[in-house]
């Protein structure tokens, strides 16, 4: 599918999701906007590249995406927002923005395999949907995970959305981030 438009029209869409569906609950006592806003915060504190930093803000646009409600993972079910955010964000955004969305479930599991101390460090609904998503790695996938030529990127972005989930932390406003997302346009 590819169905590209000008820049205000691409973030002009994405902004709209966020307004209309920012306000739901992504869980643990902060919305779908605050973890996304703070994800992109943390990367860039980080000194981050621009296509890290734009991964982290949209990284769970398919949550926006989707009406199958906010307690999907309650009930079990898998919405493979990874996979529908990457897909509608490739008609604006490169493989270094998009790779990594696409990524960010895999990366989890990765980092269980490789990290035994990442599993406990998860939160509850993180572990939980772990099990939707496969399951840890086994040897093989993780090996191929690793030589993924996306593979670095996205499980930088995958630290950021782990620590994205502080109802108490103070962000930028997603409108300050429009340039930057603006300037990794594909036209
Ligand atoms: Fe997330």
């Amino acid at each position: 599918m590819n169905h590209r438009t000008s820049s205000p029209e691409a973030i002009n869409e994405i902004f709209r999701q966020f307004r209309d569906r920012g306000h739901r609950a992504y869980g643990e006592d902060v919305t779908e906007e605050q973890h996304a806003l703070q994800c992109a915060a943390l990367a860039q504190r980080q000194g981050e590249e621009p296509a890290v930093i734009a991964a982290c803000l949209l990284h769970d646009f398919g949550h926006l995406l989707h009406d199958l409600g906010e307690d999907i993972a309650d009930r079990g079910v898998d919405a493979r927002h990874e996979h529908v955010g990457a897909n509608r964000l490739s008609a604006w955004f490169g493989s270094a923005v998009v790779e990594p969305i696409r990524l960010h479930a895999a990366s989890k599991r990765y980092l269980c395999w490789k990290d035994p101390g990442y599993y406990a460090g998860l939160s509850g609904a993180s572990q939980q949907s772990l099990a939707l998503q496969g399951g840890v790695m086994t040897d093989q996938e993780a090996h191929a995970f690793e030589a993924n030529p996306h593979f670095d990127r996205a499980v930088r972005v995958r630290r950021y959305d782990d620590q994205g989930k502080d109802p108490e932390m103070v962000t930028p406003r997603l409108e300050e981030y429009r340039g930057l997302l603006e300037s990794l346009l594909i036209h």
